[in-house]
């Protein structure tokens, strides 16, 4: 079927097939700034906003993506530049596979609760798996992020 919806604020009308997963949609139209890891709801690599809202893209159905507001990395140039500087000052930025998911969950934290502090980002990352960092300059570059940008 084909579902009409928002992607980084333009229009998307696309053919999607049954069962297919918002992630396998996305990636299939070259959307590869949405990582694939787990696909199964454990990872967060694959994290997309709906709706201004942090969500996994392999547990949301394609089709309930029709009528909403989709945002990737692509869509939030500005903050996302933000982030990576805040990232690359920390030492936060090595393999980057989980960067854009992160990077949506901390827009979106800065959304929610933009005086976050070191405990409570730590929570609000909980389901981001990195390899790499061990995740203290994660929450360094967050807290800079949060406190450059609010
Ligand atoms: S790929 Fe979706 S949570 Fe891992
Ligand atoms: S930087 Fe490599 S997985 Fe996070």
């Amino acid at each position: 079927m084909k579902i009409k919806f928002m992607l980084n604020d333009r229009s998307q009308t696309w053919h999607t097939e049954p069962g297919e997963s918002l992630l396998d949609l996305l990636r299939r139209h070259h959307v590869v700034s949405v990582k694939k890891g787990c696909d199964g709801s454990t990872c967060g690599v694959c994290t997309v906003l709906m709706n201004q809202k942090p969500v996994l893209a392999c547990t949301v159905l394609a089709v309930r993506c029709a009528g909403e507001h989709i945002h990737t990395v692509e869509g939030l140039a500005d903050e996302v530049e933000k982030i990576s500087e805040a990232f690359g000052i920390e030492g936060a930025d090595q393999c980057g596979f989980c960067n854009p998911g992160i990077a949506l969950a901390l827009y979106a934290l800065k959304a929610e609760h933009p005086e976050a502090d070191a405990a409570e980002i730590k929570q609000y990352l909980e389901g981001h798996l990195c390899r790499c960092s061990g995740y203290q300059s994660q929450v360094k570059a967050a807290l800079r992020y949060l406190g450059e940008a609010s």
